[in-house]
């Protein structure tokens, strides 16, 4: 317990049973993060959110975060690799009901804007590179991946629960792969979690209302500003195929648009992988 408090000693803790603690976040929000349920360990935060919806004792607005995800899940039916006690891992679970089906991209949109908002208030020096969002929502800085984005809804009728599973490598400084990185390798200094979760949950906060106001523009808008190689050449594979085309547009269903040749032909996370 007592590593607990030295992660998150801002917190209270209002309940508590054998395998749980929950915690009430000091953040001032209206939508993100009112309730916190605070795991020692976890397979996948999703999967643990998933399960609560399932069994109808899903709380919307709730965090459900863990410092030892054992077995955490990536887009494309990848693993998510995390040490303990290093990076952020948590999953948001939201009731949504002011978001049409057709148009549930716009949710992907604004939680990867929140994250790169965040980041990008960390870049104090004006002409460090800024951090991006790798379609459809993996959080990159150069050319390595510091975060990623898992987004699993469960659909009832018009509206749903969604489960907004983040992970942020913070402070680890060694990975398995070289296309991964942290802030600690950015900075080269270590991160309090109680101030980056906090002020992370804020600006997550923030775009859930401008999606609630129906901002979408403003959410399409800035997501294609703060893409990586927006409307610049890249090479792209789909199966044996290397594809030479520019970004030109993220449909509102999250398709791809990449100009090829001149004609725009459209790709879903499944069909395509950028070639580095
Ligand atoms: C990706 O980049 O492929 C998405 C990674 C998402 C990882 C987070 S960590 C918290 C949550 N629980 C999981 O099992 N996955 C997400």
């Amino acid at each position: 317990l007592n590593d607990f408090y030295d992660l998150f000693n801002y917190l209270v803790i209002v309940q508590m049973d054998a395998t749980n603690f929950n915690l009430v976040s000091i953040a001032k929000t209206d939508i993100a993060g009112k309730n916190i349920n605070l795991l020692p360990s976890c397979h996948s935060t999703n999967d643990f959110c998933l399960d609560l919806i399932k069994k109808n004792n899903a709380i919307d607005g709730q965090i459900t975060i863990t410092f030892n995800q054992t077995n955490g899940r990536g887009q494309r039916g990848n693993k998510w690799l995390s040490e303990k006690g290093e990076n952020l891992t948590f999953s948001l679970t939201l009731w949504v009901d002011y978001v049409p089906l057709h148009a549930i991209f716009f949710l992907n949109m604004a939680v990867s804007l929140a994250i790169i908002d965040f980041l990008n208030m960390l870049v104090v020096e004006k002409d460090m590179p800024k951090f991006k969002i790798k379609w459809p929502n993996d959080i990159y800085y150069l050319d390595k991946k510091v975060g990623g984005v898992l987004i699993e809804n469960v659909i009832k009728k018009e509206n749903f629960w969604s489960v907004i599973g983040i992970g942020i490598n913070i402070n680890q400084t060694n990975f398995k792969y070289l296309s991964a990185t942290s802030l600690a390798n950015i900075y080269g200094k270590t991160f309090d979690f109680e101030i980056i979760l906090t002020e992370l949950i804020q600006k997550i906060d923030c775009q859930l209302k401008n999606l609630k106001k129906g901002s979408l523009d403003l959410i399409k808008s800035a997501y294609l500003r703060n893409l990586y190689r927006f409307q610049q050449t890249s090479f792209f594979r789909k199966r044996e195929a290397i594809l030479e085309g520019k970004i030109i547009e993220v449909t509102e269903d999250g398709l791809l648009g990449i100009e090829i040749n001149n004609s725009i032909h459209y790709f879903d996370i499944k069909e395509i992988v950028f070639v580095n």
